[in-house]
């Protein structure tokens, strides 16, 4: 055999490999879903009138954003979904977002925080997102719905939910948002969690107003203390 064909077995091979991984995840993520999903979104995705909406098209976000924080499955279809520890495990997880997803819709956002500006992200936070979560990400309440505490999510949760608005939060596309302003978003969520460690001077983490309000403070100081001195100096 030349070593063409060689390689083009080979290559064909890792493919039907992949292939078969691929399609043995997806069916265990349909034997999942239909366990703990069916009932409410229905055997065909389509969603069941006052149980659920239909997931098709829905995407590899929303998904991986309910499984991954515990909110799906729900007990009861009228309760706000809440944060709570996952039912399923990272696997399992991985193997219902893909069965869901081969029906289609757009691939998980992700956020790269490193990329981001953190004054931007703040500027961003204040004003699309504070109204509701408060300046310091520490939750609080909105009509018809608690407003979760943002120091659990990770990057990528952070990310997912921006982009989707899960329950009565908006959704921020791309054209709301651009995937800097998202990186600079999650790198300010992500900072609020230790202000102090981002190198800024923390006053019992009482945030960057009173902080701002001392330095200015120090800074008023030192001017009138030099301006004494050179007018000591004039005078003598
Ligand atoms: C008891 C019923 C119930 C069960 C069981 C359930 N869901 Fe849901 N699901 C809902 C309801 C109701 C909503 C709409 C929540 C809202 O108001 O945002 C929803 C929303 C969703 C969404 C967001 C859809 C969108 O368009 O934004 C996803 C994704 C989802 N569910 C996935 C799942 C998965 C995966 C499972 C199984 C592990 C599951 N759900 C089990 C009732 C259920
Ligand atoms: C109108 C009020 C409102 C606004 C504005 C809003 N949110 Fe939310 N947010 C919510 C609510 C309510 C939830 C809880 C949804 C649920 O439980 O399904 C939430 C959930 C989240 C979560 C999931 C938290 C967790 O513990 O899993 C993140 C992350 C988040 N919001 C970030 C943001 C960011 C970033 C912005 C600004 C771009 C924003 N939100 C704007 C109301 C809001």
């Amino acid at each position: 055999m030349s070593t063409t064909a060689r390689t083009v077995l080979a290559v064909a091979t890792v493919f039907v490999l992949l292939c078969a991984t691929a399609s043995a995840k997806t069916s265990a993520g349909a034997a999942l879903y239909d366990l703990d999903c069916a009932s409410c979104h229905g055997q065909t995705l389509a969603g069941r009138s006052g149980m659920g909406p239909s997931l098709r098209g829905v995407g590899a976000g929303p998904v991986d954003f309910y499984l991954s924080t515990g909110r799906m499955p729900l007990q009861d279809p009228r309760d706000e979904p809440t944060r709570s520890p996952p039912l399923l495990n990272a696997r399992q997880r991985s193997a219902v977002t893909s069965f869901i997803s081969s029906f289609g819709g757009p691939p998980a956002p992700s956020a790269d925080p490193q990329a981001g500006n953190l004054s931007a992200g703040q500027h961003l936070f204040t004003s699309d997102c504070a109204g509701c979560h408060q300046v310091v990400a520490r939750g609080g309440l909105t009509v018809g719905a608690d407003v979760p505490d943002l120091r659990a999510p990770s990057a990528r949760q952070i990310a997912e939910a921006v982009r989707m608005g899960p329950y009565l939060m908006p959704r921020f596309g791309p054209r709301q948002l651009s995937q800097r302003q998202l990186d600079s978003l999650v790198r300010y969520v992500l900072w609020t969690r230790r202000p102090d460690n981002a190198g800024g001077w923390s006053i019992d983490n009482l945030g960057p107003i009173p902080e701002g309000i001392i330095a200015w403070l120090l800074g008023m100081a030192v001017l009138a203390l030099i301006a004494r001195l050179i007018g000591e100096r004039t005078d003598a």
